[in-house]
């Protein structure tokens, strides 16, 4: 049978991966696929640089519309980014009836729905593996894998920049910024870190896997971001000698009332796999009601690990566009017409536990307060931890000690309330650090 026909929209490092790996094992991939799967057209406005790529293999083309526009190609990969130029893209390759593999998160987060709905009614499939922590196929294992289960929770590492600053804070025990400039000159990090330290890129991929999980739409909009950018080196400490590590996790949950969506640094318990994920590499936890807790751990970007993601893509495709689109697997692992009402909840309504750092006065009768307010909010403590005064006393002035406190689960809206007090106690004498922790159990 004919080699099925790709065209790969913005040829650079995944694309150049996606190249080579299909080159060096399409015997492999021809015996799985059922038939030859062929990059024949690639677009690049730089077409030298793509031409260094993929020689004279492929046609190269700067206008990535020429792709959409070949009647001989069956499946657009879009590899450009972004959310305009893409979204524009990959509906025009849908319209003209083309088969789309994407990696790009952020499109699928906030456009998905509009992109799943145009390629249903085209009949054409969107696929997006490489879209969610990279090489690591979590997208196969939600939508498919898991299919029996009612999921109850994920929670994943799903940024490898800010795991891998994360992990250099509490090695050599830097504060965020020093890290990373250090990530940044070693290429670990972009030069505008931005979507990846505020969160942002994590939330992108929390987003879509939350709605494959529960069978939502997906609401990017919806999403809890914090970032890791007021991480301090001595939180990380103290978390340790509590037995936990920070990890900048993306949390989906399930509650009778909604589903909670956010990423934040989290104290997670240092026993767990997860907490053990370090460096770059990415990580999920999905908490299924039959199977029970399963982990999935590999590369989360990188041109082969993303490549092997992109290309798993193309196999399915292949095998299943003859298939009536109504057999195939649904976009967004549940059926179009059977997606779930349950609201994103408001993060007032999440419930989580917390790590509280409070710089007080070391005077008689501070904790008592403290913790009074807690008591009085019904928010139980699981630890406290106080430090030597004079570890930390500021020169010539008052004795001053960090107070850590762990609590249990609680309502954010409550704990919001009880921070507002804590904060407004005269022997406060610095803004109180609040990090979320996740027992993951
Ligand atoms: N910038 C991402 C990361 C990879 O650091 O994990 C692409 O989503």
């Amino acid at each position: 049978m004919k080699a099925i026909q790709v065209g790969v929209m913005g040829l650079g490092t995944v694309g150049g991966g996606v190249f080579e790996v299909l080159r060096r094992n399409q015997e492999e991939i021809r015996r799985r696929a059922g038939r030859g799967i062929e990059v024949t057209m690639v677009s690049r406005r730089d077409v030298a640089k793509a031409r260094a790529l993929v020689g004279d293999a492929a046609q190269v083309v700067a206008d990535p519309r020429a792709i959409i526009a070949n009647p001989e190609i069956d499946i657009v990969v879009e590899l450009i980014g972004g959310y305009d130029l893409a979204r524009e893209l990959v509906l025009e390759a849908i319209a003209a009836g083309k088969h789309v593999v994407t990696a790009n998160k952020a499109l699928l987060a906030v456009h998905g729905t509009e992109i799943f709905e145009a390629a249903r009614a085209k009949g054409v499939m969107v696929a997006f593996e490489a879209a969610v922590a990279g090489g690591i196929p979590i997208i196969k294992a939600l939508r498919e894998g898991l299919t029996a289960n009612r999921i109850q929770w994920l929670a994943g590492i799903i940024n490898g920049t800010t795991n891998f600053i994360l992990s250099e804070m509490r090695d050599k025990g830097l504060d965020f910024d020093v890290v990373l400039k250090e990530a940044q000159r070693l290429g670990y990090a972009e030069a505008d870190p931005t979507f990846d330290i505020e969160g942002v890129d994590a939330a992108h991929k929390a987003t879509i896997m939350s709605a494959i999980a529960f069978g939502i739409p997906v609401q990017f909009d919806k999403a809890y971001i914090e970032g890791i950018t007021k991480l301090g080196a001595a939180d990380i400490r103290y978390a340790e000698q509590l037995g936990y590590r920070i990890k900048l996790l993306g949390v989906s949950k399930r509650r009778d009332s909604g589903i909670e969506l956010r990423v934040h640094p989290t104290l997670v318990p240092s026993k767990r796999l997860i907490a053990n994920v370090e460096g770059a590499m990415n990580a999920v936890v999905v908490q299924g009601d039959a199977v029970g807790s399963t982990l999935y751990y590999g590369k989360g970007a990188g041109s082969e690990p993303t490549a092997s993601a992109v290309i798993a893509d193309l196999v399915d495709v292949t095998r299943l566009h003859t298939a009536d689109p109504q057999n195939r697997v649904p976009h967004l692992a549940f059926q179009p017409d059977a997606m779930s009402p349950l609201p994103i909840l408001p993060m007032d309504e999440v419930i989580t536990s917390y790590y509280l750092r409070l710089r007080v006065a070391d005077q008689a009768g501070v904790l008592a307060k403290v913790t009074g307010i807690l008591a009085a909010a019904n928010i139980s403590i699981d630890a406290v931890l106080q430090r030597e005064a004079d570890e930390v006393c500021a020169e010539g002035g008052e004795p001053q000690t960090d107070v850590i406190i762990l609590t249990h689960d609680t309502r954010e809206g409550t704990m919001n309330a009880a921070l507002a007090q804590m904060q407004a106690l005269p022997t406060v004498l610095a803004p109180i650090t609040r990090i979320r922790k996740e027992e993951l159990n």
